[in-house]
């Protein structure tokens, strides 16, 4: 009879070990490229509710198109950062507005693609504590994110395959839960830049075409892949812009003003579940969310 009891206390206790391996995940949520005023109020508006319906650990957005449709400030970045995202990473537009030096020479909760030369203001990569994490298993819980570039179609920069492999190397040392922001348009570069991270980071979400792709999927290795994570903004648009403007430009090749479009507004982005211990991802889900006014 006493080895009965104490098997059954052995199983109970052998279940309370287990349990936490196998639910204690963290969940990321990824938002697509924020376009100018709309988007940041979707952003305000629509976060605290996907936080809380989703468990959402730790939040980080695109913010290159925040300031006008071009660019960020530090204004605009002040605005996204209280709406609860955790970290902005950038893309092409980086340099439209000026101000941006202030926020690359001091906001280390600010990225830029890291395959600019060397010495280039500014970090691409950064390591970060999740700040209230839903489990307590490992204390605390690091994040490590990374924004890079693409080359096919854009301007040139360094190698973001070299640059990638070296510096998740580096980041690995620090934690396995690694995201990756591959601001990118060719979709045959950005599949292959993360095929080549699988089993090496958590999730490689695409930017910049602000058009989301529905090719979400976990790839052998257990790094999550979506090859474009949409925008954050009005879709009554071409890309968040007024469209009479963008034909225009088309019929004449004439230069044009693009302001930001007003209507439709949906945020769009990438929610990851990522296993806390091996940084491995067990879900993607693509987030498309209208805003309501
Ligand atoms: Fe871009
Ligand atoms: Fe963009």
């Amino acid at each position: 009879m006493m080895s009965h009891v104490s098997r059954s206390h052995v199983r109970k206790q052998l279940a309370h070990h287990l349990l936490p391996a196998t639910v204690d995940c963290v969940k990321l949520l990824f938002i697509g490229d924020i376009v100018g005023q709309p988007g940041r109020r979707a952003v305000k508006e629509l976060l605290p509710r996907l936080r809380e319906q989703h468990g959402v650990d730790f939040v980080i957005a695109n913010g290159e198109n925040s300031a006008g449709g071009s660019g960020i400030t530090p204004k605009t970045a002040e605005e996204i950062f209280s709406a609860g995202v955790d970290v902005i990473t950038s893309g092409d537009h980086l340099w439209d507005q000026k101000e941006v030096m202030e926020l690359l020479a001091n906001e280390k909760r600010f990225l830029r693609p890291l395959n600019y030369p060397l010495g280039t203001v500014g970090q691409g990569s950064g390591v970060f504590a999740v700040k209230s994490p839903k489990s307590k298993v490992q204390s605390p819980v690091v994040v490590a994110v990374l924004n890079l570039q693409g080359r096919t179609f854009m301007p040139p920069l360094e190698n973001p395959f070299l640059a990638a492999l070296d510096e998740v190397n580096k980041l690995r040392e620090r934690t396995k839960i690694i995201f990756v922001d591959f601001h990118a348009e060719a979709t045959s570069e950005k599949i292959a830049f993360a095929r080549m991270l699988d089993g090496q980071v958590s999730a490689v979400v695409g930017t910049h075409t602000h058009v989301q792709t529905a090719d979400e999927q976990i790839f052998p290795g257990g790094t999550a892949y979506l090859s474009d994570a949409g925008f954050t903004g009005p879709h009554e648009s071409v890309l968040g812009r007024e469209i009479a403007p963008v034909i225009q430009r088309f019929l004449t090749s004439m230069p044009q003003r693009f302001d930001v479009a007003k209507e439709r507004v949906i945020l769009h982005g990438a929610l990851i579940e990522i296993g806390e211990a091996n940084g491995k991802a067990t879900a993607i889900q693509r987030i498309s969310e209208k805003f309501v006014t």
